[in-house]
């Protein structure tokens, strides 16, 4: 503003007259505006919605974490979710396979579906739910059994194998796809938290992908990570879209744009912007996306 002042003394000099200072005005103005300015601007639809979230609100007893959420989530694609810590990045993606309802004093408002089905319909058995929509979190955290078991664990509980060898045929397809089958072919029986950070990560994506979902939720999975083991986990979400979908919580603004096709960026509860990654990073339409974009906010 004082830069506006300032002008405004100028205008001895006739380059800078009233007109050029009522545009900055109004410039300034639309800007506080689009700040001010709460409904979700970009796409938030697309045509092939895996996921679809109408009027999403969230609250912890009376804090209102989640704000009138609408967002579609699409097949074979990764989505992004930005924004400063304490935005509602990780209680939102916990929405979309019901992780809040093991939190006390969580309420959840407004229709989430997968395939047409709502997921917070009464009906809905959870367990199958979050095998099919599966969840990596920040942490690596293998079960205290062997790498064998990390990966038949889930298959065995949800019946997908009729016997031994079709138990085995998918601990190992699980562990290829997750791109730790080489590494890990000749320890089969050691303990999952013998591995290194980054190998339990794809540890955990293996024993995820072993219950066939059809969406995957990271939350931050290369928190933990040296920059080795976070390229390969990034490679590893590159090669998965083919199969899945997934949404991941990223503080990194790299690793959205690397990763990502589709961003979201929330603010204070809010869902301020979505749209195509390269669109968000490089010319956002909405004042609070670029502010935190360009590190003037979080
Ligand atoms: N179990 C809980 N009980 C009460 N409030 C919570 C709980 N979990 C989160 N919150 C509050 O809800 C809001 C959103 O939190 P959330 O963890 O979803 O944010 P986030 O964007 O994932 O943050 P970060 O980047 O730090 O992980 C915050 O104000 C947080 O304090
Ligand atoms: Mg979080």
């Amino acid at each position: 503003m004082t830069s506006l002042t300032e002008s405004a003394d100028k205008t001895v000099d006739k380059s800078f007259d009233d007109t050029t200072v009522t545009e900055a005005i109004e410039v300034e103005h639309t800007a506080t505006v689009a700040r001010e300015n709460r409904e979700t601007v970009g796409e938030q639809f697309v045509d092939t919605a895996r996921m679809t979230c109408r009027d999403v609100d969230v609250y912890y007893s009376d804090k209102h974490a989640i704000k009138n959420v609408t967002l579609d989530i699409g097949h074979n694609e990764v989505i992004a979710m930005i924004g400063p810590s304490g935005c509602g990045k990780s209680t939102f993606l916990r929405c979309l396979n019901r992780m809040n309802d093991t939190i006390d004093g969580c309420r959840v408002s407004g229709t989430i579906e997968i395939d047409g089905q709502d997921i917070y319909h009464k009906s809905m058995d959870v367990v199958p739910l979050r095998a099919q929509v599966g969840m990596v979190f920040q942490k690596p955290n293998p079960f205290p059994k062997s790498i064998y078991e990390n990966i038949a664990y889930g298959p065995r509980i949800h019946g997908l194998a009729q016997n031994k060898a079709e138990l085995d045929e998918i601990v190992e397809r699980s562990l290829e796809r997750a791109g730790l089958w080489d590494e890990v072919k000749d320890r089969m029986e050691q303990p999952g938290t013998g591995l290194s950070g980054g190998q339990q990560q794809r540890l955990c994506i293996a024993r995820t992908i072993a219950v066939s979902p059809e969406v995957i939720l990271m939350d931050e999975p290369c928190s933990a990570l040296d920059p080795i083991a976070t390229a390969k986990v990034e490679e590893l979400i590159d090669e998965l879209r083919e199969h899945y979908t997934i949404a991941i919580v990223t503080h990194s603004m790299q690793q959205a744009a690397r990763v990502s096709q589709r961003t979201a960026y929330f603010h204070l509860g809010d869902l301020i912007e979505v749209g195509e990654t390269n669109q968000i990073f490089t010319n956002p339409r909405h004042q609070l996306t670029e502010d935190y974009i360009t590190g003037r906010f979080g």
